[in-house]
């Protein structure tokens, strides 16, 4: 099976949409797998900037998009972003774009919560993205959930909100929060329905199809490993599986779906919102990196926090996301500079450790073990052939290569589509 899914491999903006669009031209579907719109790809196509959230970053390149049952859908979100693209010349239409009849929705009542719940936490707040995604798959757990195919049945929707606002309701009074009515969201759920079920399909009879005529499937990762409701930095972490051995799961296909796992490394790190980041530089190269690299939320407009690469944490990365191949992005964001740190370590409590703590309070008290080397002087941004990089560029990748425990396949020099170095073809693998 010649698929391959996109994983992040840090905590997220790694890049995975400049890479996905640029892999997109070999593929001939595209899927969202699990995350919501709390995602946010960045494609620069010439002088068109796309933003993209929930719509499979393939619909650019005119390739068929699905989103899988384990992607959380707000549709009023999705119709927005569906306005949004149409209006810069993208086309979307029931044969483009199919959307799991099983996949559940993100209401309005699911925003209130996760917004009410990190006022509450104070201190302590995750700084999600606000969207109601942790609430949505809660709800999905806890077999509550409204799915899209729901809004077909008036008497299922009409039990189902009861159930829903029981909970909700209960937790909004008692975060002194406004609560919702049955009628409010019914009259939401009414309007909306006839505009979002057009794009409703059995995504995985489609996905079966597609495999039967050796089609190439590209599974498009949102988040990424170190925000994995179960690998990651819980509970800094979003409520869903980032891991490629969800792209089967999340889409209705079995567990060979993934194939080639090409794991999204950015050549220093960053992270929006709260949570341990040892490598994390508060000084002015951090803001450097900041700045030259544009690092603000694309989502939230948050400045992300940034530092150096963080070696230790990107091969574990590596061994749970299952990564076969990375592709590493921003080079050119290092280029001038004297010096690169990479952390390939930590100590916690006075000892040297190579791996990464799983309990929250030494994932807060590990300080980064730094190696220091060299910068290059010559420019990286939008090189496209490997023979154009400057040697102790090239050094850096292969130091890197060596410490994750992974080839660097592809390799990412400025935010243009076409700026962007091939080692080893995904799909042929
Ligand atoms: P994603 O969430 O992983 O898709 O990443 P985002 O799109 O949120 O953030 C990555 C940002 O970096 C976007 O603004 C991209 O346009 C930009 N970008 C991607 N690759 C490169 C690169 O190699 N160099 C530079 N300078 N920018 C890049
Ligand atoms: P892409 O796909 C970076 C972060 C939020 C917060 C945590 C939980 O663009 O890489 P949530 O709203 O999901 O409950 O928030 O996860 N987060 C992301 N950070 N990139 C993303 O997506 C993110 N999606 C969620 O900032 O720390
Ligand atoms: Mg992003």
């Amino acid at each position: 099976m010649s698929n391959v899914t996109v994983i992040g491999t840090q905590w997220g903006d790694e890049g995975k949409g400049k890479i996905v669009d640029w892999l997109a031209s070999r593929a001939d579907v595209v899927v969202r797998f699990q995350g919501g719109h709390n995602a946010g790809h960045t494609l620069v196509v010439g002088d068109q900037v796309y933003k993209l959230s929930l719509l499979p970053s393939g619909l650019v390149r005119g390739k068929v998009g699905v989103i899988g049952n384990g992607v959380v859908v707000d549709p009023q979100a999705l119709l927005s972003e569906i306005d949004r693209v149409s209006a810069q010349g993208l086309k979307v239409t029931p044969e483009t774009l199919r959307i799991a009849e099983n996949v559940p929705l993100i209401l309005p009542v699911h925003g209130a919560v996760d917004r009410a719940r990190e006022a509450a936490r104070g201190d302590r707040k995750i700084g999600t993205t606000g969207r109601g995604i942790g609430p949505a798959y809660e709800d999905k757990v806890a077999r509550r959930a409204i799915r899209l195919c729901d809004l077909t049945e008036p008497d299922t929707l009409d039990w189902k909100l009861d159930e829903l606002l029981l909970h909700h309701n209960t937790l909004l009074a008692g975060l002194g929060a406004p609560t919702f009515t049955k009628e409010e969201l019914k009259a939401y759920l009414a309007e909306i329905a006839p505009k979002v079920l057009p794009f409703m399909a059995p995504v995985w009879e489609i996905l079966e199809e597609e495999r039967s005529r050796k089609s190439k499937i590209l599974f498009e990762g949102a988040q990424a490993v170190m925000l994995d409701v179960d690998h990651g930095t819980y509970p800094y972490v979003t409520s869903s599986n980032t891991v490629a051995s969800n792209a089967g799961v999340g889409s209705g296909m079995g567990p060979a779906a993934a194939g080639f796992v090409l794991g999204i490394a950015k050549a220093y790190t960053t992270r929006v919102g709260e949570g341990p980041f040892p490598s994390e530089l508060h000084d002015e190269t951090g803001r450097l990196l900041g700045e030259r690299g544009h690092e603000f939320g694309t989502v939230t407009g948050r400045p992300r926090r940034c530092g150096w690469f963080d070696a230790a944490l990107v091969r574990y990365a590596v061994r749970v996301g299952g990564v076969s191949g990375i592709a590493l992005t921003k080079l050119d964001v290092l280029d001038g500079l004297k010096e690169i740190s990479i952390c390939v370590g930590y100590e916690l409590d006075g000892k040297t450790i190579t791996r990464f703590p799983a309990a929250p309070g030494a994932q807060k008290r590990v300080r980064p073990v730094f190696e220091t080397v060299e910068g290059w002087e010559g420019s990286t941004q939008g090189a496209r052939r490997w023979a154009d990089l400057p040697a102790e560029a090239i050094k850096y990748v292969r130091r890197i290569e060596e410490l994750i425990g992974a080839p660097v396949t592809l390799l990412s020099t400025s935010p243009e589509r076409d700026d962007t170095i091939l080692m080893k073809d995904p799909f042929d693998s």
